[in-house]
């Protein structure tokens, strides 16, 4: 389906561009290029949102807390699993960091299988709150072993990218969130704890969930999530930077953490470099490794240690964390002036039933404005033939155009201003057409809400 929503912001708010203009001075000694557009004060209209620059994230960071993660497991009996003394340890270890670094965190407990649980979540204060950017790892390993790719190295990733964040002083557009899950490796019942007891309204504004399991294998892929196809295209588009293939992860579905919030709508995305999959050769052509060898061998085994580690794609891996969570967290809200458009083509029936093309809103905070304007394209051979209504997401419908025997030109191609206030703006809106008399007949080419 042709359907997209277009974000066009003719101009940024005077306080928005400032605010922007502090965190691009802080971040742009990074490696990354920085936009043409932002480093120049022109309000140059971005068709989509200009992320602001990633950091390199130092993968001798990354290592620095797998090292710890080994030794916490080394002492407590060789794993870090639900239940066992190691969890616990490596759950202080990474809320001390980021309790350190002035991250807001939480501990949720839970039980599962007799056992005490924890999740770890930690808020980086400030952003817009009805618009959280979230990333998250699980914590536990099996009790086979220390669990170090599987999942030392989502976890401290993502524990790397949060302390970036720290750092950089960053001053997201929209709210931080990081999370750090519970018995996994029992079946996701920490994120799943976590998620089932999200009101309502705190899921709906989740924007997007991203998560990280094994992104340090030793014979590594480099498998993006196809869930959603925005969070998908922000991962790949870090690998592109860096010249590395990916592939769609297709094993993934319900795997891993994203699953529970990928159950109740929300959109998720995450990195995968392989587990007990066997390499085939043509994925060693595009990443090199070995063929015809699992991705990691040591999975969910006991020589899953520190030693289980290949270190370039720790550091993509980390990287992309970063990548992501500035794109997606410093991505200018919708302004007002944003474009929500339809161009598929939708016939119209001559004489007969009316038909509907669907816009979907988001991103926009309450009511739709009062002068909501309606821009339809309708090509058709005798317009008066035409009636013609807006209908708001709760299905209140406003005429647009009544049908007419004496109008006798070709197409509606026009704009409309509908008084939309009593309606949420965020949404599915529908263009309704209905062609009441025989012999002439159109489609609707394309029609836009402009909020
Ligand atoms: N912990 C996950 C599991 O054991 C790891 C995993 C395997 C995974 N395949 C995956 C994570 C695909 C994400 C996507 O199932
Ligand atoms: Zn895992
Ligand atoms: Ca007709």
């Amino acid at each position: 389906m042709s359907q997209h929503a277009e974000q066009r912001a003719p101009r940024r708010s005077r306080l928005h561009r400032s605010a922007l203009a502090t965190v691009a001075a802080v971040t742009l000694t990074a490696g990354f290029l920085v936009p043409a557009a932002l480093a120049q004060a022109a309000p140059a209209p971005a068709p989509v949102a200009v992320p602001l620059a990633a950091p390199d994230i130092p993968v001798a960071n990354v290592k620095a807390h797998i090292a710890q993660l080994q030794s916490i497991a080394t002492a407590n009996g060789g794993n870090r699993a639900h239940g066992r003394p190691g969890f616990k340890a490596s759950l202080d270890y990474v809320k001390g960091k980021l309790d350190a670094a002035g991250f807001t965190t939480t501990v949720q407990t839970f039980t599962s299988s007799g056992a005490t649980g924890y999740n770890l979540i930690a808020d980086w204060p400030g952003g817009d709150t009805n618009h959280v950017v979230f990333t998250g790892a699980h914590l536990d390993s099996v009790t086979a072993g220390p669990g170090i790719n599987d999942n030392g190295s989502g976890t401290a990733g993502v524990l790397e990218a949060a302390l970036a964040v720290s750092r950089a002083g960053l001053q997201p557009t929209k709210h931080l969130r990081f999370g750090w899950w519970g018995a996994e490796e029992l079946g996701m019942i920490g994120s799943k704890y976590y998620v089932n007891n999200l009101p309502t309204a705190e899921r709906a504004k989740i924007d997007a969930y991203m998560n990280f399991d094994m992104i340090g294998s030793p014979n590594p892929g480099y498998f993006v999530y196809d869930d959603d196809s925005k969070l998908e295209g922000v991962l790949k588009s870090y690998f592109a930077s860096v010249n590395v293939p990916t592939e769609i992860e297709t094993n993934g579905d319900g795997r891993s953490d994203h699953a529970p919030f990928k159950n109740v709508g929300i959109k998720v995305g995450g990195l995968y470099t392989g587990g007990d999959e066997t390499k085939t050769a043509a994925q060693a052509a595009k990443w090199g490794g070995t063929s015809g060898r699992a991705f990691d061998a040591c999975y969910h085994a006991s020589c899953d240690t520190s030693a289980n580690i290949n270190d370039t794609a720790l550091d993509r891996g980390s990287d992309s964390i970063a990548y992501a969570v500035w794109a997606l967290g410093t991505e200018a809200p919708p302004q007002p002036g944003t474009v929500f458009e339809n161009t598929a083509d939708v016939q119209i029936p001559d004489n007969g039933a009316a038909v509907t093309s669907s816009v979907t809103v988001s991103g926009v905070t309450g009511n739709a404005p009062a002068a909501l304007k309606v821009s339809v394209d309708i090509r058709h051979t005798y317009r008066g033939d035409l009636v013609i209504d807006l209908v708001a997401p709760d299905g209140s419908a406003y005429r647009l155009k009544n049908s007419s025997t004496n109008d006798s030109a070709d197409n509606v191609i026009a704009d409309y201003t509908v008084n939309a206030s009593s309606e949420v703006a965020n949404g599915v809106w529908k263009l309704k057409v209905q062609d009441i008399a025989a012999q002439d007949t159109g489609y609707i080419n394309s029609w836009k809400l402009t909020f």
